[in-house]
């Protein structure tokens, strides 16, 4: 089987296209999006609509939750970002029966979804929509068993926007490995996993470039593609809404 895992597109349409495009160059059809399409970035219903057309299995995120619902613990940038999100969505310059039909996407996407020994959520097993399960989180030992308990064998997930691998031992010990320790593949064995696909439309680990993971048989593959970030930069600026930082930090990467 190969299958591409996406995570966190934040309405970065540039850094989507880039990734898609990537993914259909290297043969592979199956995709599953591990939510956040939108929020923080300028294009959320371009990104909608592209991830409803490649068909493919989508999880939801916090920020689909949050323009849902509210924003449950949004800092100031990011519950303004939710704002400006559901508004461009409603906004009365697109196609209402369009409108519609997007909303419906939005709200009906599942919390997780299971398939075969993987479960696939947006943030951890035991809150799927909201924890952040953080590479320091490995010291706690107690926050690690409670997510591990809950996946038979393998996890993959994406939120915190940090791309790598939690490998728990047959002593119960947990260690994260950064794709940069791993030269990028993971090779999946006996031991649970929890793998964090990274962000492709706002990376956080000091790497600008998009990220995003392929599964091919026991091999999981980090890769990073550079995209037109400034263009996205530019996108956020002009709508004269969207806080700066969030354009600032496409070009930091984090
Ligand atoms: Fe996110």
């Amino acid at each position: 089987m190969k299958r591409a895992i996406i995570s966190d597109i934040h309405g970065n349409l540039e850094a989507l296209k880039a990734v898609l495009d990537d993914i259909k160059a290297k043969g592979v059809s199956d995709i599953i999006c591990l939510g956040d399409i939108i929020g923080y970035g300028p294009n959320p219903r371009e990104c909608l609509k592209l991830i409803q057309d490649c068909g493919s299995v989508c999880i939801k995120g916090n920020h689909e939750e949050a323009v849902l619902y509210i924003g449950i613990n949004f800092n100031v940038e990011a519950g303004l970002a939710v704002d400006w999100t559901r508004n461009e969505i409603n906004s009365v310059k697109y196609d209402p029966v369009e409108t519609e039909m997007m909303w419906n996407f939005i709200g009906e996407l599942p919390r997780l979804h299971e398939e075969d020994d993987f479960l696939y959520v947006h943030a951890s097993p035991k809150e799927p929509v909201r924890e952040y399960l953080r590479p320091s989180d490995v010291t706690n030992a107690e926050k690690m068993q409670d997510n591990f308990n809950l996946v038979r064998h393998k996890c993959f997930c994406g939120h915190t926007h940090e791309p790598g691998a939690f490998v728990q031992y047959t002593d119960e010990s947990v260690s994260f490995y950064r794709p940069a320790d791993i030269k990028s593949v993971y090779n999946l064995d006996e031991n649970k996993c929890i793998i964090n696909a990274g962000s492709v439309g706002q990376p956080r680990d000091n790497d600008n470039r998009a990220c995003y993971v392929i599964m091919e048989d026991n091999k999981v593959s980090f890769h990073r593609l550079a995209y037109n970030y400034k263009e996205t930069m530019k996108k956020i600026l002009d709508t004269k809404v969207l806080p700066k930082m969030l354009a600032v930090r496409l070009h930091a990467g984090k």
